[in-house]
Protein backbone atom coordinates (compact mmCIF):
# COMPACT_ATOMS: atom_id res chain seq x y z
CA UNK A 1 0.00 0.00 0.00
CA UNK A 2 0.97 3.24 -1.21
CA UNK A 3 -0.19 7.06 -0.51
CA UNK A 4 -0.23 10.17 -2.75
CA UNK A 5 -1.63 13.42 -1.92
CA UNK A 6 -2.11 15.51 -5.09
CA UNK A 7 -3.50 19.55 -4.41
CA UNK A 8 -6.10 21.17 -7.05
CA UNK A 9 -6.34 24.34 -7.06
CA UNK A 10 -8.84 24.50 -10.02
CA UNK A 11 -10.57 22.32 -11.73
CA UNK A 12 -7.78 21.74 -14.28
CA UNK A 13 -5.97 20.64 -11.95
CA UNK A 14 -8.24 17.98 -10.68
CA UNK A 15 -8.62 17.05 -14.73
CA UNK A 16 -4.59 16.85 -15.10
CA UNK A 17 -4.95 13.96 -12.46
CA UNK A 18 -7.56 11.96 -13.95
CA UNK A 19 -5.90 12.27 -17.60
CA UNK A 20 -2.69 11.32 -15.96
CA UNK A 21 -4.56 8.06 -13.94
CA UNK A 22 -6.38 7.47 -17.65
CA UNK A 23 -2.66 7.08 -19.33
CA UNK A 24 -1.69 4.50 -16.77
CA UNK A 25 -4.94 2.40 -16.41
CA UNK A 26 -5.16 -1.36 -18.41
CA UNK A 27 -7.97 -3.47 -18.27
CA UNK A 28 -9.22 -4.76 -14.93
CA UNK A 29 -8.08 -1.07 -13.41
CA UNK A 30 -10.17 -0.19 -10.66
CA UNK A 31 -10.84 3.49 -9.34
CA UNK A 32 -13.07 3.73 -6.03
CA UNK A 33 -14.16 7.13 -5.11
CA UNK A 34 -15.14 8.84 -2.18
CA UNK A 35 -16.00 12.27 -0.85
CA UNK A 36 -18.99 14.81 -0.25
CA UNK A 37 -21.81 15.54 -2.57
CA UNK A 38 -20.12 17.96 -4.99
CA UNK A 39 -16.48 17.06 -3.77
CA UNK A 40 -15.99 16.71 -7.72
CA UNK A 41 -16.22 12.34 -8.20
CA UNK A 42 -18.42 13.26 -11.42
CA UNK A 43 -16.08 15.90 -12.89
CA UNK A 44 -12.85 13.36 -12.32
CA UNK A 45 -14.82 10.58 -13.98
CA UNK A 46 -15.70 12.55 -17.00
CA UNK A 47 -12.09 13.95 -17.67
CA UNK A 48 -11.03 10.15 -16.71
CA UNK A 49 -14.00 9.40 -19.79
CA UNK A 50 -12.67 11.64 -22.60
CA UNK A 51 -8.78 10.81 -21.58
CA UNK A 52 -9.21 7.46 -22.56
CA UNK A 53 -11.09 8.46 -25.41
CA UNK A 54 -15.43 8.09 -24.76
CA UNK A 55 -17.20 10.41 -26.87
CA UNK A 56 -20.03 12.34 -26.08
CA UNK A 57 -21.27 13.33 -22.67
CA UNK A 58 -20.93 11.53 -19.35
CA UNK A 59 -23.63 11.96 -16.71
CA UNK A 60 -23.85 11.06 -13.06
CA UNK A 61 -25.16 7.75 -12.99
CA UNK A 62 -26.70 8.32 -9.61
CA UNK A 63 -29.81 7.15 -10.87
CA UNK A 64 -29.03 4.52 -13.42
CA UNK A 65 -26.10 2.94 -11.25
CA UNK A 66 -24.30 1.62 -13.99
CA UNK A 67 -23.11 3.09 -17.57
CA UNK A 68 -20.97 1.41 -19.92
CA UNK A 69 -18.92 3.42 -22.37
CA UNK A 70 -17.09 2.53 -25.27
CA UNK A 71 -13.63 4.45 -25.35
CA UNK A 72 -11.34 4.49 -28.04
CA UNK A 73 -8.57 3.25 -25.93
CA UNK A 74 -10.84 0.97 -23.43
CA UNK A 75 -14.14 0.04 -22.54
CA UNK A 76 -15.11 2.37 -19.31
CA UNK A 77 -17.68 1.38 -16.83
CA UNK A 78 -19.08 4.43 -14.36
CA UNK A 79 -20.43 3.18 -11.31
CA UNK A 80 -22.61 5.47 -8.43
CA UNK A 81 -23.69 3.17 -5.89
CA UNK A 82 -24.93 5.86 -3.32
CA UNK A 83 -28.17 4.30 -3.40
CA UNK A 84 -27.72 0.96 -3.01
CA UNK A 85 -27.94 -1.40 -0.33
CA UNK A 86 -25.03 -3.81 -0.04
CA UNK A 87 -27.18 -6.39 -1.07
CA UNK A 88 -28.70 -4.61 -4.01
CA UNK A 89 -24.95 -4.15 -5.02
CA UNK A 90 -24.27 -7.95 -4.56
CA UNK A 91 -26.67 -8.87 -6.84
CA UNK A 92 -25.50 -6.91 -9.63
CA UNK A 93 -22.75 -8.92 -10.05
CA UNK A 94 -19.89 -6.28 -10.76
CA UNK A 95 -17.05 -8.83 -10.55
CA UNK A 96 -18.50 -8.91 -14.25
CA UNK A 97 -17.15 -5.02 -14.57
CA UNK A 98 -14.27 -5.44 -12.53
CA UNK A 99 -12.87 -7.95 -13.87
CA UNK A 100 -13.26 -7.30 -17.61
CA UNK A 101 -12.04 -5.82 -20.42
CA UNK A 102 -12.41 -1.86 -19.33
CA UNK A 103 -11.88 0.55 -16.45
CA UNK A 104 -14.00 0.74 -13.90
CA UNK A 105 -14.44 3.97 -11.48
CA UNK A 106 -16.86 3.64 -8.61
CA UNK A 107 -18.24 6.64 -6.81
CA UNK A 108 -19.42 6.11 -3.05
CA UNK A 109 -17.22 3.21 -3.11
CA UNK A 110 -16.32 2.99 -0.06
CA UNK A 111 -19.97 2.22 0.44
CA UNK A 112 -19.68 -1.08 -0.76
CA UNK A 113 -16.19 -1.65 0.32
CA UNK A 114 -16.61 -5.48 1.19
CA UNK A 115 -17.14 -6.18 -2.40
CA UNK A 116 -14.73 -4.45 -4.22
CA UNK A 117 -11.27 -6.03 -5.15
CA UNK A 118 -8.51 -5.98 -3.08
CA UNK A 119 -6.17 -4.62 -5.20
CA UNK A 120 -7.99 -0.79 -6.16
CA UNK A 121 -6.71 2.92 -6.48
CA UNK A 122 -9.16 4.87 -3.67
CA UNK A 123 -9.20 8.41 -3.91
CA UNK A 124 -10.48 10.90 -1.58
CA UNK A 125 -12.10 13.75 -2.56
CA UNK A 126 -12.12 16.72 -0.17
CA UNK A 127 -13.98 19.95 -1.35
CA UNK A 128 -11.41 23.09 0.50
CA UNK A 129 -13.80 25.97 -0.94
CA UNK A 130 -13.74 27.30 -3.93
CA UNK A 131 -12.62 25.24 -6.98
CA UNK A 132 -9.59 24.18 -4.11
CA UNK A 133 -9.66 20.23 -3.77
CA UNK A 134 -7.51 18.07 -2.05
CA UNK A 135 -7.05 14.42 -3.71
CA UNK A 136 -6.35 11.70 -0.98
CA UNK A 137 -4.58 8.71 -3.04
CA UNK A 138 -4.45 5.40 -1.55
CA UNK A 139 -2.57 2.38 -3.71
CA UNK A 140 -3.66 -1.07 -3.11
CA UNK A 141 -1.62 -3.76 -4.48
CA UNK A 142 1.51 -3.12 -6.22
CA UNK A 143 0.48 -1.46 -9.79
CA UNK A 144 -1.59 1.09 -7.70
CA UNK A 145 1.47 1.39 -4.92
CA UNK A 146 3.70 2.22 -7.92
CA UNK A 147 1.50 4.96 -9.25
CA UNK A 148 1.22 6.56 -6.17
CA UNK A 149 5.02 6.26 -6.30
CA UNK A 150 4.79 8.24 -9.76
CA UNK A 151 2.50 10.64 -8.31
CA UNK A 152 4.79 11.41 -5.21
CA UNK A 153 7.75 11.74 -7.68
CA UNK A 154 6.22 14.30 -9.25
CA UNK A 155 5.94 16.58 -6.64
CA UNK A 156 1.92 16.06 -6.19
CA UNK A 157 1.90 16.32 -2.48
CA UNK A 158 2.53 19.63 -2.59
N1 LIG B 1 -11.11 21.33 -8.46
C1 LIG B 1 -12.28 20.81 -8.82
N2 LIG B 1 -12.40 19.49 -9.03
C2 LIG B 1 -13.58 18.94 -9.38
N3 LIG B 1 -14.73 19.62 -9.54
C3 LIG B 1 -14.68 20.97 -9.34
C4 LIG B 1 -13.46 21.60 -8.99
N4 LIG B 1 -13.71 22.93 -8.85
C5 LIG B 1 -15.00 23.12 -9.11
N5 LIG B 1 -15.60 21.93 -9.42
C6 LIG B 1 -17.04 21.79 -9.70
O1 LIG B 1 -17.62 21.13 -8.60
C7 LIG B 1 -18.68 20.31 -9.04
C8 LIG B 1 -18.44 18.87 -8.61
O2 LIG B 1 -19.61 18.14 -8.85
P1 LIG B 1 -19.62 16.58 -9.06
O3 LIG B 1 -18.44 16.17 -9.85
O4 LIG B 1 -20.97 16.22 -9.60
O5 LIG B 1 -19.48 16.07 -7.55
P2 LIG B 1 -19.75 14.63 -6.93
O6 LIG B 1 -19.86 13.65 -8.08
O7 LIG B 1 -18.58 14.37 -6.05
O8 LIG B 1 -21.02 14.76 -6.13
C9 LIG B 1 -18.76 20.45 -10.55
O9 LIG B 1 -19.76 21.40 -10.85
C10 LIG B 1 -17.39 20.97 -10.93
O10 LIG B 1 -17.44 21.76 -12.09
MG1 LIG C 1 -21.35 12.22 -8.57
Amino acid sequence: MSRASWLAQTEQDTIALAQLLAAWAEPGALLALDGDLGAGKTRFSQAFAEAIGVKGIVNSPTFTIIKEYEGERLPFYHMDVYRLSLEEADELGLDEYFYGRGVTIVEWASLIDELLPEERMELYIEHLGGEERRIALTGKGERYAGWCEALEQMGAGR
